[in-house]
Protein backbone atom coordinates (compact mmCIF):
# COMPACT_ATOMS: atom_id res chain seq x y z
CA UNK A 1 0.00 0.00 0.00
CA UNK A 2 1.54 3.37 -0.89
CA UNK A 3 -0.08 4.93 2.02
CA UNK A 4 1.97 7.42 4.14
CA UNK A 5 2.12 9.88 7.37
CA UNK A 6 3.79 12.22 5.08
CA UNK A 7 4.56 12.88 1.44
CA UNK A 8 6.92 15.64 0.51
CA UNK A 9 7.17 16.97 -2.91
CA UNK A 10 10.34 18.22 -3.75
CA UNK A 11 13.98 16.89 -2.69
CA UNK A 12 15.67 20.03 -2.34
CA UNK A 13 17.29 20.93 1.03
CA UNK A 14 13.75 22.42 2.54
CA UNK A 15 12.08 18.57 1.24
CA UNK A 16 14.76 16.04 2.04
CA UNK A 17 15.37 17.58 5.35
CA UNK A 18 11.95 17.56 6.16
CA UNK A 19 11.77 14.26 4.92
CA UNK A 20 14.09 12.97 7.10
CA UNK A 21 13.38 14.58 10.63
CA UNK A 22 9.67 13.07 9.71
CA UNK A 23 11.45 9.92 9.71
CA UNK A 24 13.52 10.53 12.72
CA UNK A 25 10.09 11.04 14.90
CA UNK A 26 8.69 7.45 13.81
CA UNK A 27 6.48 8.74 10.96
CA UNK A 28 6.62 6.75 7.71
CA UNK A 29 7.66 9.14 4.61
CA UNK A 30 7.69 9.34 1.04
CA UNK A 31 9.53 11.57 -1.03
CA UNK A 32 8.82 12.69 -4.99
CA UNK A 33 11.22 14.47 -6.96
CA UNK A 34 11.37 14.95 -10.70
CA UNK A 35 15.22 16.14 -11.49
CA UNK A 36 17.66 14.24 -13.58
CA UNK A 37 21.41 14.18 -13.79
CA UNK A 38 22.88 14.66 -16.96
CA UNK A 39 22.98 11.36 -17.47
CA UNK A 40 19.68 11.27 -16.46
CA UNK A 41 19.95 9.22 -13.16
CA UNK A 42 17.65 11.03 -10.49
CA UNK A 43 19.30 13.71 -9.40
CA UNK A 44 18.21 14.51 -5.10
CA UNK A 45 19.16 17.35 -3.36
CA UNK A 46 17.10 19.94 -5.39
CA UNK A 47 18.50 23.32 -7.19
CA UNK A 48 20.75 23.86 -3.78
CA UNK A 49 23.02 20.72 -5.03
CA UNK A 50 22.34 20.58 -8.30
CA UNK A 51 22.55 23.72 -9.59
CA UNK A 52 23.24 26.33 -7.17
CA UNK A 53 24.68 26.42 -3.57
CA UNK A 54 27.02 23.31 -4.22
CA UNK A 55 28.19 23.64 -7.69
CA UNK A 56 28.55 27.56 -7.37
CA UNK A 57 30.51 26.81 -4.37
CA UNK A 58 33.34 24.16 -5.91
CA UNK A 59 33.67 26.46 -8.58
CA UNK A 60 34.11 29.41 -6.63
CA UNK A 61 36.61 27.21 -4.58
CA UNK A 62 38.25 26.50 -7.68
CA UNK A 63 38.47 29.79 -9.16
CA UNK A 64 40.18 31.58 -6.36
CA UNK A 65 42.90 28.91 -5.53
CA UNK A 66 43.56 29.99 -9.58
CA UNK A 67 43.46 33.42 -8.77
CA UNK A 68 45.95 32.89 -5.68
CA UNK A 69 48.40 30.61 -7.89
CA UNK A 70 48.30 33.91 -10.50
CA UNK A 71 48.51 36.82 -8.70
CA UNK A 72 49.09 36.41 -5.17
CA UNK A 73 51.35 33.17 -4.64
CA UNK A 74 54.20 35.80 -5.37
CA UNK A 75 53.61 37.59 -2.88
CA UNK A 76 54.41 35.03 -0.49
CA UNK A 77 57.43 33.56 -2.17
CA UNK A 78 55.70 31.16 -3.84
CA UNK A 79 57.00 31.78 -7.60
CA UNK A 80 54.33 29.81 -10.11
CA UNK A 81 55.91 29.03 -13.82
CA UNK A 82 53.64 27.79 -16.39
CA UNK A 83 50.35 28.24 -14.75
CA UNK A 84 47.72 27.00 -17.11
CA UNK A 85 43.79 26.78 -16.83
CA UNK A 86 42.70 23.49 -17.23
CA UNK A 87 38.12 24.38 -17.47
CA UNK A 88 37.14 20.58 -18.42
CA UNK A 89 39.06 18.90 -14.82
CA UNK A 90 37.51 22.48 -12.91
CA UNK A 91 33.70 21.46 -14.34
CA UNK A 92 34.56 18.10 -13.78
CA UNK A 93 35.35 18.38 -10.26
CA UNK A 94 32.25 20.54 -9.85
CA UNK A 95 30.12 17.69 -11.20
CA UNK A 96 31.70 15.11 -9.09
CA UNK A 97 31.43 17.64 -5.91
CA UNK A 98 27.80 17.57 -6.83
CA UNK A 99 27.05 13.39 -7.48
CA UNK A 100 28.84 13.05 -3.57
CA UNK A 101 26.41 15.29 -2.55
CA UNK A 102 23.54 12.97 -4.46
CA UNK A 103 25.14 10.21 -3.29
CA UNK A 104 24.75 11.46 0.59
CA UNK A 105 21.21 11.95 0.19
CA UNK A 106 20.31 8.66 -0.95
CA UNK A 107 22.11 7.18 1.49
CA UNK A 108 20.02 9.32 4.09
CA UNK A 109 17.23 8.44 2.87
CA UNK A 110 18.12 4.88 3.06
CA UNK A 111 19.42 4.76 6.99
CA UNK A 112 15.96 6.57 8.08
CA UNK A 113 13.56 4.33 5.92
CA UNK A 114 12.24 7.41 3.30
CA UNK A 115 10.61 6.21 -0.04
CA UNK A 116 12.02 8.10 -2.90
CA UNK A 117 9.37 8.25 -5.97
CA UNK A 118 11.28 9.85 -8.87
CA UNK A 119 8.76 11.56 -10.88
CA UNK A 120 6.63 14.35 -11.18
CA UNK A 121 4.10 14.98 -7.83
CA UNK A 122 0.91 16.18 -8.48
CA UNK A 123 -2.34 16.71 -6.28
CA UNK A 124 -5.39 14.59 -6.95
CA UNK A 125 -7.20 15.79 -3.39
CA UNK A 126 -5.48 17.59 -0.74
CA UNK A 127 -4.70 13.40 0.58
CA UNK A 128 -3.70 11.98 -2.88
CA UNK A 129 -0.79 12.98 -4.80
CA UNK A 130 0.79 11.47 -7.88
CA UNK A 131 4.58 10.05 -7.92
CA UNK A 132 4.08 9.80 -11.89
CA UNK A 133 1.75 7.17 -12.72
CA UNK A 134 2.37 5.86 -8.80
CA UNK A 135 -1.10 7.13 -6.56
CA UNK A 136 0.19 7.96 -2.84
CA UNK A 137 -1.75 8.59 0.39
CA UNK A 138 -1.09 10.49 2.82
CA UNK A 139 -2.08 12.15 6.45
CA UNK A 140 0.44 15.40 5.59
CA UNK A 141 1.76 17.09 1.94
CA UNK A 142 5.18 19.38 2.24
CA UNK A 143 5.35 21.03 -0.92
CA UNK A 144 8.80 21.76 -1.37
CA UNK A 145 9.20 22.85 -4.89
CA UNK A 146 11.64 25.68 -4.85
CA UNK A 147 12.14 28.09 -7.36
CA UNK A 148 13.03 28.71 -11.03
CA UNK A 149 15.12 31.41 -12.64
CA UNK A 150 13.33 34.54 -13.47
CA UNK A 151 13.95 35.44 -17.99
CA UNK A 152 13.65 38.59 -18.98
CA UNK A 153 10.89 39.88 -20.96
CA UNK A 154 11.92 38.49 -24.72
CA UNK A 155 15.10 36.89 -24.09
CA UNK A 156 14.20 32.98 -22.85
CA UNK A 157 17.32 31.45 -21.93
CA UNK A 158 19.09 29.24 -24.00
CA UNK A 159 21.31 28.05 -21.47
CA UNK A 160 24.00 28.78 -24.85
CA UNK A 161 24.37 32.48 -25.22
CA UNK A 162 21.72 33.24 -22.87
CA UNK A 163 22.74 31.35 -19.63
CA UNK A 164 20.72 30.98 -16.20
CA UNK A 165 22.76 29.29 -13.45
CA UNK A 166 22.19 25.96 -15.21
CA UNK A 167 24.45 27.64 -18.14
CA UNK A 168 26.29 29.76 -16.22
CA UNK A 169 28.30 27.28 -13.94
CA UNK A 170 28.84 24.92 -16.99
CA UNK A 171 30.29 27.11 -19.79
CA UNK A 172 32.79 25.16 -21.85
CA UNK A 173 35.11 27.90 -22.11
CA UNK A 174 36.42 30.96 -21.12
CA UNK A 175 34.43 34.01 -22.49
CA UNK A 176 36.53 36.52 -23.46
CA UNK A 177 33.02 38.92 -22.94
CA UNK A 178 30.79 38.31 -20.27
CA UNK A 179 27.24 40.19 -19.16
CA UNK A 180 25.92 39.82 -16.20
CA UNK A 181 22.48 41.77 -15.61
CA UNK A 182 21.91 41.60 -12.05
CA UNK A 183 24.29 42.84 -9.44
CA UNK A 184 22.66 40.40 -7.07
CA UNK A 185 23.88 37.25 -5.13
CA UNK A 186 23.95 35.06 -8.25
CA UNK A 187 25.37 37.85 -10.38
CA UNK A 188 28.74 38.88 -8.02
CA UNK A 189 29.32 35.34 -7.21
CA UNK A 190 29.07 33.76 -10.95
CA UNK A 191 30.40 37.31 -12.33
CA UNK A 192 33.67 36.45 -9.51
CA UNK A 193 33.79 33.00 -10.68
CA UNK A 194 34.26 33.69 -14.52
CA UNK A 195 36.20 37.07 -13.73
CA UNK A 196 39.00 34.90 -11.83
CA UNK A 197 39.13 32.55 -14.83
CA UNK A 198 39.77 35.34 -17.11
CA UNK A 199 36.58 36.77 -18.67
CA UNK A 200 36.26 40.92 -18.87
CA UNK A 201 32.81 41.10 -17.08
CA UNK A 202 30.79 44.03 -17.06
CA UNK A 203 27.25 43.91 -15.02
CA UNK A 204 24.48 45.93 -15.46
CA UNK A 205 22.17 46.49 -12.75
CA UNK A 206 18.67 48.20 -12.26
CA UNK A 207 18.84 49.46 -8.95
CA UNK A 208 20.90 52.51 -8.27
CA UNK A 209 22.27 51.78 -5.37
CA UNK A 210 24.52 48.55 -4.80
CA UNK A 211 23.82 45.93 -2.55
CA UNK A 212 20.90 47.64 -1.23
CA UNK A 213 20.26 44.34 1.28
CA UNK A 214 23.36 44.82 3.16
CA UNK A 215 24.60 47.33 5.78
CA UNK A 216 25.83 50.29 3.93
CA UNK A 217 29.17 50.49 5.07
CA UNK A 218 29.63 46.79 3.72
CA UNK A 219 28.14 47.62 0.15
CA UNK A 220 30.35 50.83 -0.05
CA UNK A 221 33.11 48.60 0.89
CA UNK A 222 32.17 45.79 -1.42
CA UNK A 223 31.66 48.31 -4.13
CA UNK A 224 35.10 49.53 -4.01
CA UNK A 225 37.36 46.61 -3.82
CA UNK A 226 34.73 44.81 -6.49
CA UNK A 227 36.01 47.58 -8.83
CA UNK A 228 39.22 47.05 -7.99
CA UNK A 229 39.32 42.96 -8.74
CA UNK A 230 38.16 44.29 -12.67
CA UNK A 231 34.28 43.32 -12.40
CA UNK A 232 32.91 46.64 -14.42
CA UNK A 233 29.61 47.50 -12.73
CA UNK A 234 27.01 49.89 -14.04
CA UNK A 235 24.00 50.93 -11.88
CA UNK A 236 20.75 52.61 -12.34
CA UNK A 237 20.15 50.65 -16.06
CA UNK A 238 16.98 49.96 -18.06
CA UNK A 239 17.59 46.97 -20.31
CA UNK A 240 15.79 47.47 -23.80
CA UNK A 241 16.44 44.70 -25.62
CA UNK A 242 18.41 41.52 -25.72
CA UNK A 243 19.62 39.77 -29.27
CA UNK A 244 21.54 36.79 -29.07
CA UNK A 245 22.88 35.83 -32.61
CA UNK A 246 25.93 35.11 -32.74
CA UNK A 247 26.91 36.65 -29.57
CA UNK A 248 24.55 38.43 -27.31
CA UNK A 249 24.25 42.44 -28.01
CA UNK A 250 22.19 44.11 -24.63
CA UNK A 251 20.37 47.34 -25.64
CA UNK A 252 19.95 49.58 -22.42
CA UNK A 253 19.62 52.55 -20.86
CA UNK A 254 22.19 54.54 -18.52
CA UNK A 255 21.37 56.14 -15.54
CA UNK A 256 22.14 59.43 -17.38
CA UNK A 257 19.38 57.96 -19.63
CA UNK A 258 21.59 57.98 -22.87
CA UNK A 259 21.25 54.94 -25.14
CA UNK A 260 24.08 52.10 -24.84
CA UNK A 261 24.95 48.64 -26.54
CA UNK A 262 27.08 46.34 -24.15
CA UNK A 263 28.16 43.36 -26.74
CA UNK A 264 29.25 40.16 -25.22
CA UNK A 265 30.45 36.70 -25.88
CA UNK A 266 27.18 35.12 -23.48
CA UNK A 267 24.99 36.81 -21.09
CA UNK A 268 24.48 35.70 -17.30
CA UNK A 269 20.48 36.73 -16.45
CA UNK A 270 20.27 36.80 -12.36
CA UNK A 271 17.54 39.09 -12.00
CA UNK A 272 16.00 36.99 -9.27
CA UNK A 273 14.21 33.27 -8.89
CA UNK A 274 10.23 33.03 -9.44
CA UNK A 275 8.55 30.13 -6.92
CA UNK A 276 7.77 27.01 -8.85
CA UNK A 277 4.18 25.42 -8.19
CA UNK A 278 3.81 23.79 -12.09
CA UNK A 279 2.43 20.69 -12.45
CA UNK A 280 1.37 20.46 -8.63
CA UNK A 281 -2.28 20.85 -10.21
CA UNK A 282 -2.72 23.65 -7.72
CA UNK A 283 -5.91 25.03 -9.19
CA UNK A 284 -7.26 21.75 -9.50
CA UNK A 285 -7.45 21.16 -5.74
CA UNK A 286 -8.07 24.46 -4.75
CA UNK A 287 -4.01 25.60 -3.38
CA UNK A 288 -4.32 29.23 -2.44
CA UNK A 289 -1.64 31.35 -4.23
CA UNK A 290 -0.46 34.32 -3.31
CA UNK A 291 -0.15 37.56 -5.66
CA UNK A 292 3.15 36.88 -7.00
CA UNK A 293 2.59 32.60 -7.23
CA UNK A 294 4.36 32.21 -3.72
CA UNK A 295 1.82 29.53 -2.42
CA UNK A 296 0.34 31.21 0.46
CA UNK A 297 1.02 30.12 4.14
CA UNK A 298 0.66 31.34 7.71
CA UNK A 299 3.58 31.75 9.90
CA UNK A 300 3.67 28.23 10.61
CA UNK A 301 3.86 26.99 6.35
CA UNK A 302 0.05 25.99 6.68
CA UNK A 303 -0.90 26.18 2.88
CA UNK A 304 -5.11 26.61 3.16
CA UNK A 305 -5.76 23.18 2.45
CA UNK A 306 -6.04 21.15 5.95
CA UNK A 307 -2.65 18.78 6.02
CA UNK A 308 -1.14 20.66 3.31
CA UNK A 309 2.11 22.56 4.30
CA UNK A 310 4.60 24.18 2.05
CA UNK A 311 8.04 25.28 2.92
CA UNK A 312 11.10 26.95 1.39
CA UNK A 313 11.57 28.91 -2.21
CA UNK A 314 8.21 28.00 -2.80
CA UNK A 315 7.02 30.10 0.13
CA UNK A 316 7.42 33.83 1.68
CA UNK A 317 10.66 34.88 2.84
CA UNK A 318 14.26 34.54 1.78
CA UNK A 319 15.04 31.88 -0.85
CA UNK A 320 18.13 30.35 0.98
CA UNK A 321 18.73 26.52 1.94
CA UNK A 322 19.40 26.80 5.73
CA UNK A 323 15.91 28.94 5.77
CA UNK A 324 14.36 26.14 3.54
CA UNK A 325 15.97 23.82 6.28
CA UNK A 326 14.78 24.98 9.40
CA UNK A 327 11.19 25.24 8.04
CA UNK A 328 11.59 21.48 7.14
CA UNK A 329 12.68 20.56 10.34
CA UNK A 330 10.13 22.53 12.25
CA UNK A 331 7.08 21.33 9.44
CA UNK A 332 7.72 17.75 10.07
CA UNK A 333 8.35 18.44 14.61
CA UNK A 334 4.89 20.46 14.01
CA UNK A 335 3.76 17.21 12.28
CA UNK A 336 4.75 15.32 15.04
CA UNK A 337 2.99 17.00 17.50
CA UNK A 338 6.01 19.42 18.49
CA UNK A 339 6.01 23.13 19.09
CA UNK A 340 8.99 23.83 16.95
CA UNK A 341 9.86 27.74 15.83
CA UNK A 342 11.89 29.09 13.89
CA UNK A 343 13.20 32.62 14.07
CA UNK A 344 13.67 34.58 11.09
CA UNK A 345 15.27 37.23 12.68
CA UNK A 346 18.77 35.09 12.44
CA UNK A 347 18.87 33.85 9.41
CA UNK A 348 22.80 34.50 7.99
CA UNK A 349 23.24 35.97 4.81
CA UNK A 350 26.67 35.05 2.95
CA UNK A 351 27.90 36.11 -0.72
CA UNK A 352 31.04 34.01 -1.63
CA UNK A 353 32.69 36.53 -3.55
CA UNK A 354 36.23 37.25 -2.13
CA UNK A 355 36.09 38.88 0.25
CA UNK A 356 33.39 36.86 1.58
CA UNK A 357 30.42 39.03 2.66
CA UNK A 358 27.92 38.19 6.03
CA UNK A 359 25.01 39.43 7.99
CA UNK A 360 22.98 38.76 10.20
CA UNK A 361 19.86 40.86 11.93
CA UNK A 362 19.58 44.60 10.51
CA UNK A 363 21.61 47.10 8.74
CA UNK A 364 22.35 50.29 10.08
CA UNK A 365 20.07 51.83 7.23
CA UNK A 366 16.83 49.84 8.69
CA UNK A 367 18.07 50.90 12.51
CA UNK A 368 17.85 54.38 11.57
CA UNK A 369 14.57 54.07 9.37
CA UNK A 370 12.91 52.32 12.16
CA UNK A 371 13.87 55.14 14.67
CA UNK A 372 15.85 52.59 16.99
CA UNK A 373 18.33 54.12 19.48
CA UNK A 374 21.40 52.12 18.22
CA UNK A 375 25.36 51.71 18.49
CA UNK A 376 28.06 50.83 16.37
CA UNK A 377 31.45 49.48 16.56
CA UNK A 378 33.70 49.13 13.80
CA UNK A 379 36.85 46.81 13.37
CA UNK A 380 38.96 46.89 10.13
CA UNK A 381 40.64 43.49 9.17
CA UNK A 382 44.32 45.53 8.75
CA UNK A 383 44.23 45.92 12.66
CA UNK A 384 43.91 42.00 12.78
CA UNK A 385 47.06 39.98 13.38
CA UNK A 386 45.82 37.09 11.71
CA UNK A 387 44.43 38.58 8.73
CA UNK A 388 48.56 40.18 7.84
CA UNK A 389 49.43 36.89 8.39
CA UNK A 390 46.90 35.44 5.74
CA UNK A 391 47.71 38.44 3.53
CA UNK A 392 44.23 39.32 3.45
CA UNK A 393 43.31 42.66 4.96
CA UNK A 394 39.97 43.82 3.05
CA UNK A 395 36.95 44.54 4.92
CA UNK A 396 35.88 44.59 8.17
CA UNK A 397 33.44 43.54 11.50
CA UNK A 398 30.61 45.78 12.01
CA UNK A 399 28.05 45.34 15.26
CA UNK A 400 25.00 47.04 15.72
CA UNK A 401 23.76 47.34 19.47
CA UNK A 402 20.75 48.49 21.18
CA UNK A 403 21.86 52.02 22.67
CA UNK A 404 19.92 51.24 26.15
CA UNK A 405 20.28 47.39 26.42
CA UNK A 406 23.72 46.87 24.17
CA UNK A 407 21.70 43.51 22.62
CA UNK A 408 22.61 43.01 19.50
CA UNK A 409 21.02 43.91 16.53
CA UNK A 410 22.73 42.90 13.52
CA UNK A 411 26.02 42.05 12.95
CA UNK A 412 27.85 42.62 9.29
CA UNK A 413 31.06 41.47 7.67
CA UNK A 414 32.97 41.74 4.81
CA UNK A 415 36.76 40.34 4.71
CA UNK A 416 38.23 36.21 4.63
CA UNK A 417 36.02 33.39 5.96
CA UNK A 418 33.39 35.72 6.38
CA UNK A 419 30.61 32.58 5.98
CA UNK A 420 32.52 31.27 9.04
CA UNK A 421 33.00 33.69 11.66
CA UNK A 422 28.88 34.61 10.94
CA UNK A 423 28.26 31.94 13.11
CA UNK A 424 29.07 33.71 16.44
CA UNK A 425 26.69 36.69 16.14
CA UNK A 426 23.66 34.14 14.92
CA UNK A 427 24.54 32.01 18.32
CA UNK A 428 24.78 35.50 20.25
CA UNK A 429 21.69 36.76 18.77
CA UNK A 430 19.77 33.75 19.12
CA UNK A 431 20.95 34.16 22.96
CA UNK A 432 19.45 38.02 22.71
CA UNK A 433 23.46 38.26 24.27
CA UNK A 434 25.03 41.80 23.93
CA UNK A 435 27.82 43.02 22.17
CA UNK A 436 29.71 43.69 25.86
CA UNK A 437 29.19 39.57 25.81
CA UNK A 438 31.38 38.74 22.94
CA UNK A 439 33.65 41.34 24.21
CA UNK A 440 34.27 39.84 27.15
CA UNK A 441 34.83 36.08 25.59
CA UNK A 442 38.30 34.89 25.40
CA UNK A 443 38.57 34.63 21.34
CA UNK A 444 42.04 32.75 20.46
CA UNK A 445 45.51 34.69 19.08
CA UNK A 446 46.14 35.09 16.35
CA UNK A 447 42.27 34.57 14.59
CA UNK A 448 39.71 36.40 12.01
CA UNK A 449 37.68 36.04 15.23
CA UNK A 450 39.03 38.65 17.20
CA UNK A 451 38.16 41.31 15.02
CA UNK A 452 34.73 40.14 15.84
CA UNK A 453 35.66 40.71 19.80
CA UNK A 454 37.02 44.04 18.99
CA UNK A 455 34.09 45.19 16.99
CA UNK A 456 31.56 44.28 19.90
CA UNK A 457 34.00 46.31 22.18
CA UNK A 458 33.90 49.38 19.78
CA UNK A 459 30.38 49.57 20.50
CA UNK A 460 31.20 50.74 23.74
CA UNK A 461 34.47 52.71 22.41
CA UNK A 462 36.62 49.87 24.42
CA UNK A 463 38.40 48.40 21.23
CA UNK A 464 42.06 47.44 22.07
CA UNK A 465 43.53 46.75 18.46
CA UNK A 466 42.71 50.01 17.44
P1 LIG B 1 14.82 23.51 -4.41
O1 LIG B 1 16.21 23.31 -3.94
O2 LIG B 1 14.60 24.37 -5.59
O3 LIG B 1 14.25 22.05 -4.72
C1 LIG B 1 13.01 21.85 -5.28
C2 LIG B 1 12.97 20.46 -5.86
O4 LIG B 1 11.62 20.16 -6.18
C3 LIG B 1 13.74 20.30 -7.17
O5 LIG B 1 14.61 19.20 -7.08
C4 LIG B 1 12.67 20.04 -8.23
O6 LIG B 1 13.09 19.07 -9.18
C5 LIG B 1 11.57 19.45 -7.39
N1 LIG B 1 10.22 19.65 -7.94
C6 LIG B 1 9.62 20.81 -8.27
N2 LIG B 1 8.33 20.60 -8.66
C7 LIG B 1 8.16 19.26 -8.56
C8 LIG B 1 7.04 18.42 -8.79
N3 LIG B 1 5.85 18.90 -9.15
N4 LIG B 1 7.21 17.09 -8.61
C9 LIG B 1 8.40 16.57 -8.22
N5 LIG B 1 9.47 17.32 -7.96
C10 LIG B 1 9.35 18.64 -8.12
N6 LIG B 1 21.25 29.32 -0.92
C11 LIG B 1 22.05 29.32 0.17
O7 LIG B 1 21.55 29.28 1.29
N7 LIG B 1 23.41 29.36 0.04
C12 LIG B 1 24.01 29.42 -1.17
O8 LIG B 1 25.23 29.44 -1.25
C13 LIG B 1 23.19 29.42 -2.32
N8 LIG B 1 23.74 29.48 -3.54
C14 LIG B 1 22.93 29.46 -4.64
C15 LIG B 1 23.53 29.56 -5.89
C16 LIG B 1 22.74 29.56 -7.03
C17 LIG B 1 23.40 29.66 -8.38
C18 LIG B 1 21.33 29.44 -6.90
C19 LIG B 1 20.46 29.38 -8.12
C20 LIG B 1 20.74 29.35 -5.66
C21 LIG B 1 21.52 29.37 -4.52
N9 LIG B 1 20.98 29.33 -3.25
C22 LIG B 1 21.78 29.36 -2.14
C23 LIG B 1 19.52 29.23 -3.04
C24 LIG B 1 19.12 27.78 -2.74
O9 LIG B 1 19.53 26.96 -3.82
C25 LIG B 1 17.62 27.68 -2.55
O10 LIG B 1 17.20 28.61 -1.56
C26 LIG B 1 17.24 26.29 -2.09
O11 LIG B 1 17.64 25.33 -3.03
C27 LIG B 1 15.72 26.18 -1.88
O12 LIG B 1 15.41 24.90 -1.45
P2 LIG B 1 13.98 24.24 -1.70
O13 LIG B 1 14.04 22.92 -1.03
O14 LIG B 1 12.92 25.19 -1.33
O15 LIG B 1 13.86 24.06 -3.28
P1 LIG C 1 18.90 38.69 -6.36
O1 LIG C 1 17.55 39.06 -5.90
O2 LIG C 1 19.96 38.43 -5.36
O3 LIG C 1 19.46 39.83 -7.33
C1 LIG C 1 18.80 40.21 -8.49
C2 LIG C 1 19.34 41.55 -8.92
O4 LIG C 1 18.87 41.82 -10.22
C3 LIG C 1 18.86 42.69 -8.02
O5 LIG C 1 19.95 43.49 -7.66
C4 LIG C 1 17.85 43.42 -8.90
O6 LIG C 1 17.76 44.80 -8.62
C5 LIG C 1 18.42 43.16 -10.27
N1 LIG C 1 17.44 43.25 -11.35
C6 LIG C 1 16.16 42.80 -11.36
N2 LIG C 1 15.58 43.04 -12.56
C7 LIG C 1 16.53 43.63 -13.34
C8 LIG C 1 16.54 44.08 -14.68
N3 LIG C 1 15.48 43.99 -15.46
N4 LIG C 1 17.69 44.66 -15.14
C9 LIG C 1 18.79 44.76 -14.36
N5 LIG C 1 18.82 44.33 -13.07
C10 LIG C 1 17.70 43.77 -12.58
O7 LIG C 1 18.67 37.44 -7.34
P2 LIG C 1 19.68 36.40 -7.97
O8 LIG C 1 21.07 36.91 -7.94
O9 LIG C 1 19.07 36.00 -9.25
O10 LIG C 1 19.58 35.18 -6.96
C11 LIG C 1 18.32 34.61 -6.63
C12 LIG C 1 18.31 34.18 -5.23
O11 LIG C 1 19.08 32.99 -5.07
C13 LIG C 1 18.93 35.15 -4.24
O12 LIG C 1 18.04 36.15 -3.85
C14 LIG C 1 19.27 34.28 -3.10
O13 LIG C 1 18.15 34.13 -2.29
C15 LIG C 1 19.60 32.95 -3.76
N6 LIG C 1 21.06 32.79 -3.81
C16 LIG C 1 21.74 32.75 -2.64
C17 LIG C 1 23.11 32.63 -2.63
C18 LIG C 1 23.81 32.64 -1.34
O14 LIG C 1 23.16 32.49 -0.32
N7 LIG C 1 25.12 32.80 -1.31
C19 LIG C 1 23.88 32.54 -3.87
C20 LIG C 1 23.06 32.65 -5.06
C21 LIG C 1 21.70 32.75 -5.00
Amino acid sequence: MNSFDVVVIGGGPGGYIAAIRAAQLGLTVACIDEARTAEGKPALGGTCTNLGCIPSKALLQSSENYEQAGHHFASHGVKVKGLELDLKTMLGRKDRVVRQNNDGIAYLFKKNRVVFFHGRGSFRSPTEVMAGEVSLTAKNVIIATGSNPRALPDAAFDEKLILSNTGALAIPEVPKKLGVIGAGVIGLELGSVWRRLGSEVTILEALPAFLGAADEAVAKEAAKVFAKQGLNMELGVQISKVAAVKGVKVDYKGADGAAKTLEVDRLIVSIGRVPNTTGLNAAGVGLKLEERGFIAVDADCRTNLPGVWAIGDVVRGPMLAHKAEDEGVAVAERIAGQKPHVNFNTIPWVIYTSPEIAWVGKTEQQLRSEGVEYRAGTFPFSANARARALGDTTGLVKFLAHAKTDEILGVHIIGPQASEMIAEAVVAMEFHGSAQDIGMICHAHPSLSEAMKDAALAVNRRALNI
